[in-house]
């Protein structure tokens, strides 16, 4: 049998109070990459192949559960009322587990990084014989951890670090928190765990004992550390969100995406970018980013939720917020902030521009300095420019408005009415030139000034 055709639950722990992040949010919800470690941990539940999730909530239970549901369609939750340690948090999925699957998973909603492999090699593990495998991992720095006793090459017991001694302190074979039981044990093993240890809670990790006292196998498995890391404090959450985007970074340039610095690059979990792209250093992805293939992302940009098209230029120093849709081709300049706006293929937004609630058309080009005026304090506006049109700088679209195609807006006019194809805009006072007048202005000032001298 392989486990594949074994039927499988999860239970994802992640009730927790999260006291050491020292935070009004609950821990779980934290994110990496953008998105809270919760979903990270369905995600990986999910690659894996598992058949069924449970989550156990406590603290933030709706936001917690929201967080997950798009990851995890169907997925069950269990509240944990009271906070009485890991043991008593799996039991709170006591009727799904009851259900009886041939292989019960429990993981952390702590754990942000954890692979779908390391998830399957602790159930792997399970077709050998035992009825329990523990996720284990090598660490020089194992301070929180729980150790692996092993003796004799067999794993004896879990010691969680404030019960651990002097010398099981040293030991730097740590539990990574991912255990996978077989389901005929599970609940029998759960419910004989008792609370008799220094924080007075029911430690998940003191399944391996009992087992063993049953005579049940029990074994270890050896994860990488990156793929276990469980997050406590805030210091942590760091150090994960750093080797998340190191690893993020490196998938994204071996699939064709150039990045000069690429350390400087920060992604989201879900940015999509096409080959060929270049990357200029210091470039922020927010959340919802598609970028097409062979565009150029210049240093200092920020984007979120929106969309760029093949061989656009973007930036340095451009603004991308949410539902900006960039066509083929466009380019968006220094010092642009595009939102809730399409600009057509080849169209040019180059200098200090604020385009929001717009339709730009294809090969329109917005002058520097141009505000599309979309807020008039209680509702948003459209502005529409049509194909080929010209908007001289400093120019101020009052929303709504359209300006047709290939009309000219002269600079520095406020278009407050719609403006006809073929048409020029001219919304501002007409030059007068007076010949000599700035002459007699100087020498009326100058007398000025020296008339005030001599009286001094
Ligand atoms: C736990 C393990 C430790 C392991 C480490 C790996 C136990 C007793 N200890 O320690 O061996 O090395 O994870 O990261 O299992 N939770 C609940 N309800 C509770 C308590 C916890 O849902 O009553 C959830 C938390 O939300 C969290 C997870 O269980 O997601 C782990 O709890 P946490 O307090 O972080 O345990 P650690 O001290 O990290
Ligand atoms: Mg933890």
């Amino acid at each position: 049998m392989t486990s594949e055709n074994r039927t499988s639950l999860a239970v994802i722990l992640a009730a927790g109070e999260g006291t050491r992040m020292k935070s009004a949010l609950p821990k779980v919800l934290h994110p990496i990459a953008g998105l809270p470690m919760i979903a990270h941990v369905v995600r990986a539940v999910r690659a894996a192949g598992v058949d069924s999730v449970a989550i156990v909530v406590g603290r933030g239970a709706d936001e917690v559960r929201a967080a997950a549901a798009p990851f995890a369609p169907g997925a069950e939750t269990f509240v944990q009322a009271e906070r009485l340690g890991t043991a008593h948090a799996a039991l709170a999925a006591r009727e799904a587990i009851a259900r009886g699957y041939d292989d019960v998973i429990i993981a952390f909603g702590d754990t942000p990084l954890l692979s779908p492999k390391a998830i399957n090699d602790a159930r792997h593990a399970l077709l050998r014989g035992p009825a329990v495998a523990v996720m284990g991992f090598h660490t020089d720095q194992p301070q929180g951890y729980g150790r692996l006793i092993v003796d004799r090459g067999e794993l004896v017991a879990i010691r969680e670090d404030r019960d651990c001694s002097a010398d099981e302190r040293l030991i730097t074979f740590c539990n990574g928190g991912v255990m996978a039981i077989k389901g005929k044990h599970a609940l029998s093993l759960l419910e004989a765990i008792d609370n008799r240890n220094a924080k007075h809670e029911y430690y998940l990790t003191d399944i391996v004992q009992i087992a063993r006292d049953r005579y049940l196998p029990v074994v270890a498995t050896n994860a990488a550390h990156d793929d276990v890391l469980g997050i406590n404090n805030r210091a942590e959450l760091a150090g994960a969100e750093a080797i998340w985007q190191a690893h993020a970074r490196r998938e994204m340039m071996l699939s064709g995406v150039t990045m000069q610095a690429p350390e400087t690059v920060h992604l989201s979990w879900d940015t999509a970018i096409g080959a060929d792209t270049v990357i200029e250093p210091n470039v922020v992805f927010g959340r919802g980013v598609t970028v097409g293939r062979n565009v150029t992302i210049r240093a200092f940009s920020h984007l979120e939720k929106c969309r760029v098209g093949d061989g656009a230029e973007i930036g340095p120093y451009a603004r991308l917020r949410p539902d900006a849709d960039i066509g083929t081709g466009a380019k968006v300049g220094n010092f642009v902030e595009i939102k809730k706006a399409t600009l057509g293929p080849g169209a040019k937004v180059n200098h200090l521009t604020y385009i929001g609630d717009a339709d730009i058309g294809a090969r329109a080009n917005v002058g520097a300095g141009t505000i599309t005026c979309n807020y008039d304090g209680y509702n948003k506006h459209r502005t529409v420019i049509g194909e080929g049109a010209f908007i001289g700088s400093n120019s101020a679209l009052v929303a709504p408005v359209s300006i047709g195609k290939n009309a000219y807006v002269a600079s520095g006019s406020v278009v407050t009415t719609d403006v006809g194809e073929d048409a020029l805009a001219v919304g501002r006072s007409r030059q007068v030139n007076k010949d000599g007048l700035a002459k007699r202005l100087r020498d009326r000032f100058a007398a000025e000034k020296a008339a005030k001298a001599k009286g001094r």
